[in-house]
């Protein structure tokens, strides 16, 4: 089962790598490092708004014009079976590299009648982890489920998790991821 993580954290010893490395076991990953993508490393300008109209080739042709990382890593999302989104709650809300990615996301790839301009209904997974104070992972967590949904995903489960509780969450990712694997077996 192939599997991709996309994170919006910069830090590969975080809190939010350590919940998604969770799922990622869960779900069978032997080699987690090689499926997350950590955005902040990655070249991944924000949306031009191209044309007077706020459209451009994203709408015509599914395709983003910026020549960055952005249609790289679209392609692993293509290729795989699971996609995990996963973010640090910034403000209650998904971090600067996740949303810009998102944003793209969402007009390149958004499902349209009769075409296969969206990914196909991919299993997906939200991760949106508090390291702060703790506060606003459920409102992080509808907001990322939101666009995720908009780009035509299928959004199988989004975790909420706050510093507090991030141990059990943990437990549950994996196990989440468990029960992904056995579904898709
Ligand atoms: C700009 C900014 C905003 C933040 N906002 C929140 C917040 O709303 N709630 C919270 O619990 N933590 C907040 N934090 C803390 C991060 O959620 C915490 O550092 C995060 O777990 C770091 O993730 P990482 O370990 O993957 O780097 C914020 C951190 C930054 C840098």
């Amino acid at each position: 089962m192939e599997t991709i993580a996309i994170l919006g954290s910069r830090n590969p010893e975080g809190q939010t790598a350590r919940a998604t490395k969770a799922l990622l076991a869960g779900l069978g990953c032997e080699n987690p490092d090689e499926c997350m993508i950590f955005l902040p490393s990655m070249e991944i300008e924000v949306c031009r708004q191209c044309d007077a109209q706020g459209w451009g080739l994203c709408r015509s042709e599914n395709r983003c014009v910026i020549q960055d990382d952005f249609e790289e890593i679209v392609g692993k999302i293509r290729d795989a079976d699971v996609v995990v989104f996963a973010t640090p709650v910034y403000f209650a809300d998904l971090s600067e590299s996740l949303r810009a990615f998102l944003d793209r996301f969402r007009r390149a790839h958004r499902p349209k009648d009769g075409d296969e301009a969206g990914l196909g209904e991919k299993t997906t997974v939200g991760i949106c982890v508090a390291g702060g104070g703790g506060g606003g992972a459920p409102n992080c967590a509808a907001s990322l489920e939101k666009i995720l949904a908009i780009s035509g995903l299928d959004v199988f489960d989004m975790v909420p998790a706050r510093r507090q509780n991030l141990d059990l969450k943990v437990d549950v990712l994996r196990r989440t991821g468990e029960y992904i694997a056995q579904q898709q077996a």
